[in-house]
């Protein structure tokens, strides 16, 4: 099901999300279902659970759009459940992120180089991977949302002060975009 899309301002992207229940299948596939339903309608490379209204830890990538920049991201898709990062490389790096929350805004954020997650799949096995390049930093953003945090917490301060007039219209719902939001 497509779900609207929450904007920058509620409170649901604020919240530190909950794990889900692993035995509860049927709501996981459901879940991740409706995520995804709702990233392809939106034409996005991430989404998280907190973004569709809904405070648990379960975040979809798919880089699969973002082949002709990245091509090591031909076949980049993962689903991640009650991810748990454990290992953060010491050496950082930066790019430049946007959110589907924040609609119209795109900003350098720095951020590890190299992470290793250990989450539940798909199908549920629990799995450890180590991530790199942009597919790390697709993971580290929707990872943030899973703890209340936005890309645009992470800006330098002068650059935060040039899109905090946008950042209040979104809140506002001042804002126009492609996909259904709330
Ligand atoms: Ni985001």
């Amino acid at each position: 099901m497509i779900r609207p899309i929450y904007l920058y301002g509620k409170e649901v992207l604020r919240e530190v999300a909950q794990n889900v229940d692993i035995a509860d299948k049927d709501a996981v596939s459901a879940l991740v279902a409706d995520l995804k339903d709702t990233l392809v309608v939106a034409d996005g490379c991430g989404l998280a659970a907190p973004q569709i209204g809904v405070s648990s830890r379960v975040v979809i990538v798919d880089g699969t759009e973002l082949v002709d920049t990245y091509p090591e991201l031909k076949d980049f898709r993962r689903t991640l459940i009650n991810p748990e990062v454990t290992e953060e490389s010491p050496v950082k790096c930066v790019y430049s992120e946007g959110c589907l929350s924040v609609p119209g805004v795109y900003a350098d954020v720095t951020r590890p180089k190299a992470i290793t997650v250990r989450y539940y799949d798909e199908s549920l096995q629990l799995v450890e991977e180590r991530f790199e390049g942009f597919a790390c930093r697709m993971v580290q953003h929707e990872l943030d949302h899973l703890d209340g945090k936005l890309f645009v917490d992470k800006v330098a301060p002068i650059r935060k002060k040039i899109i905090s007039k946008k950042l209040l219209l979104i809140s506002k719902g001042l804002v126009s975009t492609s996909y259904k939001t709330k």
